[in-house]
């Protein structure tokens, strides 16, 4: 089959095209033929030094497909030849999603929601199930909360706002300018422009942040939370201090997880959820795919289109 393979760590160039083993279903997994693939910031973290996960002797990078079920191994119930489904399998461990099949546990996809094309439903798995994680699973939003999402135009961010939305929270979003318009659309009630204005001067009484900038926005939003609110961080752990004085404040890492998959569905089937996709290319282009996404500039997805 085809893959995007790493050469070898580096820059985007290290991706190239090659023929590889196509895997075979195992016990209770799934063999999906893989549509269309979503890209993440984790691909090209990863793509340039190759820590973080441990790799196989192959290292094939992304986590996002929508496809359909080509074949199922011993004692899979869930799906038959056929199906159409989307997921982030086997995330953090290599998933191999830049090629043109994967395998892993059943369990590990839900079916495609009918009202997205694959493009779309790729769009959405790890991005999504952050969202819905951090949200809903770590930070128990309510309806009438008050919700402020960073970097609310990204590839993350787009969905926060509009699940934060769909839980009955009130949502404020930084994001430059030009992007505000889009925002209020997917349900922002408020809007910040990060270039001009520190959030912190303007914003406060948060009850959930979601930071999916990190640096020094980690520490800033603290300071917006009303006490016992709840700062759920997306780079990493590295910004949060020892002592919250009377907020909570986690680093959430994205699992693969079939509930949160069929409830972004059902949003997704309900018109609640909207993914953007900013950029599509085929997978022969995925340099060109990490190339846009690495200057930090996208506006909701960037997707390979594989079958
Ligand atoms: N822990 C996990 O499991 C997990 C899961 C997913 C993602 N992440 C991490 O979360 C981060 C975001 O991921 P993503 O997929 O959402 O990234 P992304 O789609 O590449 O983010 C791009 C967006 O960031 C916005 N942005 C950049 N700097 C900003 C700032 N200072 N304030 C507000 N907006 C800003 C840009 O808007 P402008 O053009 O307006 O600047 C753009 O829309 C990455 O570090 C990623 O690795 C972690």
């Amino acid at each position: 089959m085809r893959a995007i393979v790493v050469n070898e760590w580096g820059g985007p160039e290290t991706l190239v095209e090659r023929e590889i083993e196509r895997p075979e279903p195992g016990l209770g997994e799934v063999l999906v033929r893989v549509h269309a693939a979503g890209v993440n910031p984790v691909d090209w973290k990863t793509r340039a030094s190759g820590a973080l996960i441990a790799w196989g002797e192959t290292p094939v990078v992304g986590w996002d497909v929508s496809g359909t079920v080509e074949a199922v191994g011993p004692g899979t119930t869930l799906y038959a030849p056929g199906d159409e489904v989307y997921g982030m399998p086997l995330f953090p461990r290599q998933a191999g999603g830049y090629a043109e099949y994967v395998t892993a546990p059943a369990r590990h996809f839900a079916r495609k929601p009918a009202s997205l094309d694959h493009v779309q439903a790729a769009a959405l798995p790890l991005a999504a199930l952050t969202a819905w994680q951090a949200l809903v699973d770590t930070a128990g939003v309510t309806a009438g909360q008050r919700v402020l999402v960073h970097a609310a135009a990204g590839g993350v961010g787009h969905l926060a706002v509009q699940i934060a939305k769909a839980r009955g929270a009130y949502v404020i979003g930084t994001a430059s300018a030009g992007k505000h318009a889009l925002l209020r659309e997917l349900g922002a009630d408020e809007v910040i422009d990060y270039r001009t204005t520190d959030f912190e001067d303007v914003v406060s009484g948060v009850d959930v942040v979601v930071d999916a900038v990190g640096g020094d926005y980690t520490r800033r939003s603290l300071k917006v939370l009303k006490p016992g609110g709840h700062l759920v961080t997306l780079p990493g752990p590295d910004g949060i201090p020892a002592d919250t004085e009377g907020v909570r404040a986690s680093w959430v890492l994205v699992e693969p997880d079939l509930q949160g998959l069929r409830e972004i569905a059902a949003l997704a089937e309900q018109g609640l959820l909207r993914p953007l996709v900013d950029t599509v290319l085929p997978l022969e282009q995925a340099a060109k795919a990490h190339e846009i996404g690495e200057l930090g500039r996208t506006t909701g997805k960037i997707v390979l289109t594989v079958a």
